[in-house]
Parts: structure tokens; C-alpha cells; sequence
């Protein structure tokens, strides 16, 4: 089962696990997506997939989806997922991803279905001692949308210290960019976006007017805040691999970060964006944004070691495949 399936990560996860061994069921109650991803999967992959129209949170449906199938895993993306809204609305973020993750390991419990792959993020760290972030950082999450990430990591190990049957993956994602080679599927936010790259990429084709550069002030090479970015085809590469690897890893909870270890600048992606899509992006720099930190990239060795991934996209390349998904999304 994988949950939240047709979003911007999960529809690249589909794109990607489709292969014979597998038989997925994706579950998405299309809060943040839309049912014509399925249609561009299916040409992706030239197969088919079962799709249901449904809540994590709604644990009736669930129990009739373990009745039909025999699922071995669980790949688990439904979620909310904006720092901003969640400070606005943390009653709503606490109930979408702490109790939809919450209902769907019950209902997984009663099926005896122990194998669990969860999203999580790099703002469960807070803001870094020390760089590049490795996984045994101190987590310290300054919004309610982390903090929500850390309690389901934390009710994840209590889980697995109740019942050694349980097997966890917990990936916890830098900056994930980019969009399928394809150009059939991508990030397609809903209304202004809050990340830097769809911003970026709305002010180069004309949605927008001006990137606004929160702070160059910071200590950093150029004053902007830098982040590891992670194309999102390396990233759904990472779920795959951990599926595979999950049962013969020796721990019962196994938490990898999942960037390229290389951290860029605000300025760096928009002159990069500019050289990649020949597009002018008019930027100006206006004060800090609240919570934000100087520097945040990840050590990823541990996924290097014991899955086996590495990032192999440039960000050359993850800039390249958001102006073909942009090019394309005009036609869909
Ligand atoms: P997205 O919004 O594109 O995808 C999430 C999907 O889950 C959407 O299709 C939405 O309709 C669905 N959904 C939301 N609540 C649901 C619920 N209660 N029941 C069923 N479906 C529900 O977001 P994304 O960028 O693909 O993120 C996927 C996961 O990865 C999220 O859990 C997010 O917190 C996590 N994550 C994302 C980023 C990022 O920058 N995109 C970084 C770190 C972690
Ligand atoms: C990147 C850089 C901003 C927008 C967030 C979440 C994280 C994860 C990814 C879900 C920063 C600067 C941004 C803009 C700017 N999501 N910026 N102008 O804050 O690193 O991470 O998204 O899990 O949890 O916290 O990503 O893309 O918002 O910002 O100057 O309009 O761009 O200050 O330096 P962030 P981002």
C-alpha cells in the first residue's frame, strides 16, 4: 500500500515501483492531488494500478482494504505538509499526520502487516550544532508540522519495542525537487507556494512576478540560506531500495537522511535556473523568514551504506526536468 500516492513524491514512487515483483494499491484522499495522475502513471509505466479514494484517518475503509489485500508493506506519504499552515492550524496538522499515521499502524497491527516505510523530514533537527547532519543529530523541531514528524518517529519506536515483528524505515527527506523525465508528472502546488523552487520556478514562466530572497544576512558564502536539494526521482529511488533491503537490515528501526550531502545558496538556484531555462527571474532580498536557518544539508552515508542509494542528479538536472514538467503541464 503506499498512501498518498498520487502527490508530488508518492506519484514518482508509483512511477517507479511498478515492475512485476510488486502489486501496489495507492490510497490518497485528494486533499493536495489530483485523480488525473493516474492516467499519466499508467502512460509512464504502461500498467496498470489499483487506486482508492480514501482517508488514512478513515480506519473502516482501511480494515476493508487489509480484508482485500494480503499487504506486505507500507509505504506511508499521506500528510500535510506546510511549516506555515501548520503554525496556523496545528489542531488540523496534528490530526491529518499524527493520528492518520496513528490509525493506519492500527489497523496494520490487526493484519499483522509489520513492514513500514515512513516520511519523514530534516526539520525534525531544528537548527543544526553541527554539518553536514547526521542522523544521530539531536532532533529539536520549531513547528508543529516537525514536531508532528518526530512524535510519529517516536510512536514508531515504541512500536517496535512492543513487538520485535515490526521492521521501520524512516526517511527523512532534505529538499526534494524536480520532476519526472517524462514531463508528465511534477509538483503542482496549490494556490502561492512557500518553498523556494515552485516559487522560483512560477516567477521564470511568468505566474509570479518576484522571488522574494528571505535574508543575505546569514553566515553563509553569499548571505542566502542554503539547503541540500534532492531530485525527487532519487528520492522515490530511496523507497524502493528500502522496501527491498527492509528485511534483512539487522535494527527494527532504521532512520536514513535522504539529500546529496551538498548544500546550495537562494541566489545559486536562481542564477542556475536562469542559466538552465534562459528565463529572466527578477528576485529582491527582503527580511529573514521566522524559523528558518543558516545552513541545513545531510550527511547521507548511512543510506550510501546500507541501502546502497546515492543521489545522482545534479542540479543541473533537477532544474532541467522542472522546465520539461513545466513545458508539458500546459498540454495535460
Ligand atoms: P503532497 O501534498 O504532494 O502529497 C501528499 C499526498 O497525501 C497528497 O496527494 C494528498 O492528497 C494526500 N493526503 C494528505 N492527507 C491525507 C489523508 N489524511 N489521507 C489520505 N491522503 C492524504 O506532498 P509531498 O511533497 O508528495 O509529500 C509527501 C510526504 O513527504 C508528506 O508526508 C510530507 O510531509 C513528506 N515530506 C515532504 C517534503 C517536501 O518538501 N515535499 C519534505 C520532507 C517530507
Ligand atoms: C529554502 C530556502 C528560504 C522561499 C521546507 C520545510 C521542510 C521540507 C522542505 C517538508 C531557505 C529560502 C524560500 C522563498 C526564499 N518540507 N526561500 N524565498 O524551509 O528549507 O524546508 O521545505 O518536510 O520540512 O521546512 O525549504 O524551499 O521553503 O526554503 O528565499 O520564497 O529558500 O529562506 O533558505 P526549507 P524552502
Amino acid at each position: 500500500m503506499i498512501t498518498g500516492g498520487l502527490g508530488y513524491i508518492g506519484s514518482h514512487i508509483c512511477a517507479d515501483f511498478i515492475k512485476p515483483e510488486y502489486e501496489i494499491v495507492v490510497i490518497d484522499n485528494l486533499s493536495n492531488s489530483s485523480i488525473d495522475v493516474i492516467e499519466r502513471i499508467r502512460t509512464i509505466t504502461n500498467q496498470v494500478f489499483k487506486f482508492y479514494e480514501a482517508d488514512v484517518r478513515d480506519k473502516k475503509k482501511l480494515r476493508e482494504l487489509f480484508d482485500t489485500y494480503n499487504f506486505s508493506s507500507v509505504i506511508h506519504l499521506a500528510g500535510l505538509k506546510s511549516v506555515s499552515e501548520s503554525v496556523q492550524s496545528p489542531i488540523e496538522y496534528y490530526n491529518n499526520n499524527v493520528n492518520g499515521t496513528l490509525s493506519l499502524l492500527e489497523v496494520m497491527e490487526e493484519n499483522k502487516c509489520y513492514e513500514f516505510i515512513f516520511s519523514s523530514s530534516a526539520t525534525v533537527y531544528g537548527t543544526p550544532d553541527s554539518l553536514p547532519i547526521r542522523e544521530n543529530h539531536k532532533v529539536s523541531p520549531n513547528n508543529p508540522y516537525g514536531k508532528g514528524k518526530l512524535m510519529c518517529e517516536e510512536i514508531l519506536n515504541d512500536l517496535t519495542l512492543s513487538n520485535p515483528k515490526w521492521k521501520i524505515g524512516i526517511l527523512r527527506y532534505f529538499n526534494p525537487i524536480g520532476a519526472h523525465p517524462s514531463g508528465l508528472i511534477g509538483e503542482n502546488p496549490k494556490g502561492t507556494p512557500n518553498n523556494l523552487l515552485p516559487y522560483v520556478t512560477m516567477v521564470a514562466y511568468g505566474e509570479l512576478k518576484c522571488v522574494h530572497v528571505f535574508g543575505d544576512d546569514y553566515p553563509t558564502p553569499d548571505g542566502t540560506g542554503v539547503r541540500d536539494y534532492i531530485h525527487v526521482v532519487d528520492l522515490a529511488k530511496a523507497h524502493v531500495l528500502m522496501l527491498e533491503k527492509l528485511s534483512s537490515l539487522k535494527e527494527p528501526i532504521n532512520i536514513f537522511n535522504i539529500g546529496t550531502g551538498k548544500g546550495f545558496s537562494v541566489l545559486e538556484i536562481i542564477s542556475t535556473f536562469e542559466r538552465i531555462s534562459g528565463k529572466e527571474i527578477r528576485y529582491k532580498i527582503v527580511p529573514r523568514r521566522l524559523g528558518d536557518v543558516a545552513e541545513c544539508y545531510a550527511d547521507p552515508s548511512l543510506a550510501n551504506m546500507h541501502l546502497g542509494w546515492y543521489a545522482e542528479n545534479t542540479l543541473e538536472e533537477m532544474i532541467l526536468s522542472t522546465c520539461g514538467w513545466m513545458e508539458n503541464k500546459k498540454q495535460l
